[in-house]
Formats: C-alpha cells, sequence, structure tokens
C-alpha cells in the first residue's frame, strides 16, 4: 500500500467540513476589509526566495524543497506566500494600477522540509495578506487587525497578540551594533547557529529556539529602547491605532520573527490555549519596506501576515470551538422501480438548480434503507416517489422532523419547498 508522505494530511470528513467553513469566513471578512483573492503559483524560481526570504534563515538554509525541473531549471516550493505575491506585484505592475494601496489575500498550500510535529508540517495551508503601497501606520494596525477579528468570529478565546518594532534601518543598524558588542564576550554559551548568527543576523538571536532558556537573553538589549525618533513614533501610532480598533496586545521586544525581510512593526499571534504544544504561533507578519525594491521594483512599502489553517484548527479544537456547520441535506429522494427513478432523475436536476441541496438514492436499497439513509443526512424533507403519483402528477413529500406527510402537485413542489424548508 502507498501510504501519503510523512507531514502531509488528507483532510477529509468533517474536518473538510470545518476547512470550508473557515475558508468561506475568510472570504467573507476579507471582503468586507476590501482585499482581493490572489493565486500565485506552488514553484517559483529558487532565487526568489533566497532573494526574498533571505539566505541566513532557515527556511531558506534547511527546509525548502527544491528540484532541478527537465529544463535545467532550479525550481522551489513556496515556502511562504509574501515573496510570490512580491514578484507578482512588481511582474505585473500592479504599482502602476489606479487602486492603491493594492490589497491581497491567499490561503494556499506552503512547503517546508521541516522535522514533522503536531502543528509543523511539510506541507500546510496559509492565510495570508499583503498590503502593497502604503506607509500608513493605520495599515499596521488593519492587517493585525483582521486575523484577530478572524479569531473572535471564530469564537477563539485564548490568544496573545505580541508586537514589537524593529525600527528603519538606521535604528536596526545601530543596534544590531550594540548586539554584536553584547554577545560577542560570550560567544562560547551560544549555540552553534548562533554563533554564525552573530556575523550574518545578529537579531535572529533573540528567537533562537535552542538559546531560549540561556540568561543571556533574556538580559539582551531590548531593540525598542534603540529606536531613532521617527521609529518609535511610528510604532506609537500603531499602538494608538490598535487601542482605537481595542485590540488587545502587548509589547514584546523578543519577537524579531524569521524571515529577513522585515523593518518597523512586527507581531505574532500566540494561541494560549492549555495544552496546545510549541507550535503555538498562530500566525505573524510584519512591515516589508524594502523587499519590493530588493526585487526590482519600485520602492514600495508593505505590510502583511500569514497564519497557518492547521494551527487554528488544532486550536479550535482544543478549546472544545463548534462551528455552525451545515450537516443538514433539504430533499432525500426515495424510489424502488425503474420509472420512479427516471422521474426521480429528473426532480433530482430540477431541486438543485433551485438551491436546494438534494440527495438522491443511488444504492438500490430498500425503502426502509433508504429511511435510515436520509435520517443519517440529516434530511429534511423525504420525497417518496410512486408509480401512481407519478400518473396522478403529484409528489408525496414527508417533512422528516414534524413527520407530516402530503401530496403536492408536481408543479408547486419549488414554492412548497422554498415555504418549508
Ligand atoms: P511565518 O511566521 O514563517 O511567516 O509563517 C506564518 C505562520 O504559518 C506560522 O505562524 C504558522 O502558523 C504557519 N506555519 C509556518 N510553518 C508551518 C509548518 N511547517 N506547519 C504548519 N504551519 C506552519 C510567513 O510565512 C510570512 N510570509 C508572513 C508574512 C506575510 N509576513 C508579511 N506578510
Amino acid at each position: 500500500m502507498i501510504t501519503k508522505q510523512k507531514g502531509t494530511n488528507d483532510i477529509y470528513g468533517i474536518e473538510a467540513k470545518k476547512w470550508q467553513y473557515i475558508n468561506n469566513l475568510i472570504d467573507e471578512l476579507c471582503e468586507k476589509y476590501n482585499y482581493n483573492f490572489i493565486r500565485t503559483p506552488v514553484f517559483e524560481a529558487t532565487e526568489l526566495f533566497h532573494r526574498g526570504v533571505g539566505e541566513t534563515t532557515d527556511i531558506v538554509t534547511k527546509e525548502t524543497y527544491d528540484f532541478i525541473d527537465r529544463g535545467e531549471r532550479n525550481i522551489t516550493l513556496r515556502p511562504e506566500g509574501t515573496a510570490g505575491v512580491v514578484r507578482s506585484y512588481i511582474e505585473n505592475k500592479m504599482y502602476g494600477e489606479a487602486i492603491q494601496p493594492i490589497k491581497l489575500y491567499y490561503n494556499e498550500t506552503m512547503y517546508r522540509y521541516e522535522r514533522p510535529q503536531s502543528g509543523r508540517d511539510r506541507e500546510f495551508v496559509q492565510f495570508g495578506i499583503e498590503v502593497l503601497g502604503s506607509s500608513d501606520p493605520l495599515i499596521d494596525a488593519e492587517v493585525i487587525s483582521l486575523p484577530v477579528n478572524l479569531f473572535k468570529l471564530l469564537g477563539l478565546k485564548g490568544i496573545k497578540v505580541n508586537i514589537n518594532s524593529l525600527g528603519d534601518t538606521q535604528s536596526r543598524n545601530n543596534y544590531k551594533k550594540i548586539l554584536v558588542d553584547y554577545f560577542k564576550p560570550h560567544i562560547d554559551e551560544l549555540c552553534e547557529d548562533c554563533r554564525i548568527r552573530l556575523e550574518k543576523n545578529p537579531l535572529r538571536i533573540l528567537d533562537c529556539k535552542v538559546d531560549k532558556d540561556n540568561e543571556l537573553l533574556k538580559n539582551a538589549p531590548r531593540i525598542i529602547d534603540y529606536l531613532n525618533k521617527e521609529s518609535s513614533d511610528r510604532f506609537e501610532k500603531v499602538k494608538e491605532y490598535l487601542d482605537l480598533m481595542e485590540i488587545e496586545y502587548v509589547v514584546n521586544p523578543k519577537i524579531v520573527r524569521g524571515l529577513d525581510y522585515y523593518n518597523h512593526t512586527v507581531f505574532e499571534i500566540e494561541a494560549t490555549v492549555k495544552d496546545f504544544g510549541s507550535q503555538n504561533v498562530l500566525g505573524g507578519g510584519g512591515r516589508y519596506d524594502n523587499l519590493v525594491q530588493e526585487l526590482g521594483g519600485p520602492s514600495t512599502s508593505c505590510m502583511g501576515f500569514a497564519g497557518g489553517l492547521e494551527r487554528l484548527i488544532m486550536a479550535l479544537d482544543k478549546e472544545d470551538i463548534a462551528l455552525n456547520l451545515n450537516l443538514t441535506t433539504d430533499c432525500y429522494i426515495m424510489y424502488v422501480n425503474d420509472e420512479e427513478k427516471k422521474y426521480a432523475v429528473t426532480l433530482s436536476q430540477e431541486l438543485r438548480m433551485n438551491g436546494f441541496k438534494t440527495e438522491i438514492e443511488s444504492m438500490s436499497r430498500s425503502l426502509k434503507s433508504q429511511f435510515k439513509n436520509a435520517d443519517r443526512l440529516n434530511t429534511k424533507m423525504l420525497i417518496i416517489l410512486n408509480s401512481e403519483d407519478i400518473k396522478n402528477g403529484v409528489i408525496n413529500i414527508k417533512d422528516n422532523l414534524t413527520k407530516e406527510e402530503k401530496k403536492i402537485k408536481e408543479t408547486e413542489i419549488i414554492d412548497y419547498l422554498d415555504a418549508n424548508i
């Protein structure tokens, strides 16, 4: 037997219903925020992620699915959505469109070659939003508010929004020097990866998973204490707008994010649900004002977020949140002989095209078994065909809840169902 690959999931049955419910809610909420759906390819040139996500990030050094295709091209399965969206923004010259900023969302599979564990898969789905073309701190607050509101609408209570600012380039460079001076005398106390990070990307030491309990990290200088005035004023504005939106947050100087493209606001939304496990970050994002230019486009301020749907569903399950799933069927068409079956086929077409969720018997079951099956499908109306009725132009219909049974003229069936379902 061939089994699924490590770190991948089959989503079906009731689980799939949950996914559909959440996907619909995402579509509806993004519509309210005026974000437009974008679909970019699953695979892109490897170079896009090296330049976009960053050469020194864990994602690029250890986690990408890379291959050479039959045309000898270096290809990578996307490990995240932002780089592809930015590539598309530049390639399609969206910066020249009349309506600005460009507000986009996606909800698609991503691929990271990680060591699979609960909440960490090799194929997973990210819901993400990206705003390209506005530097207004209001957008930072808006991008943080959208996933928070999504979680609220789903009924999720245990979440914590951590925000931080990495400042502008000047503030960050200044801080990097301070950080290097701080860590250098203690280089032997750091893990192997952090020793490399000290040279290449010292900020990343702060969110090291190996060294996280090291006192040295806990007492490290905090970036928000080294922001220049412009950067700290900007951060104050973001907080002010979040307050106005009544979005609760905590300023957490440890949030530096694992991707290279960030500046100014960064944030992570954590599940505080009991027993969630170590992969408790539901999503994160931040501002990336330099990425469009680094990938060959015009200077463009951007802000975005992405969250993992597998983790979100885990959090909902842990909190025992029952989603309002539609597990009912409007009509079940029953029959026993071939003449009735032909009538059933025609009728099923009419009912479905008029908007009724309709099941038609397809297992040649006895009438008794058809009743049972209709119950399993939580059917509201049973349509029990018989040859005599067909001749008389009527349909026998039974309300499966009240058990009331009636004969309706076949020409009036749609009106009857409209009035009674
Ligand atoms: P990220 O923090 O790498 O950010 O991923 C965002 C979220 O995707 C994580 O918080 C987590 O919920 C989910 N996720 C990541 N890896 C896995 C995995 N192996 N299994 C399951 N879920 C996972 C980004 O990807 C950025 N592109 C976010 C962003 C958008 N920044 C600006 N715009």
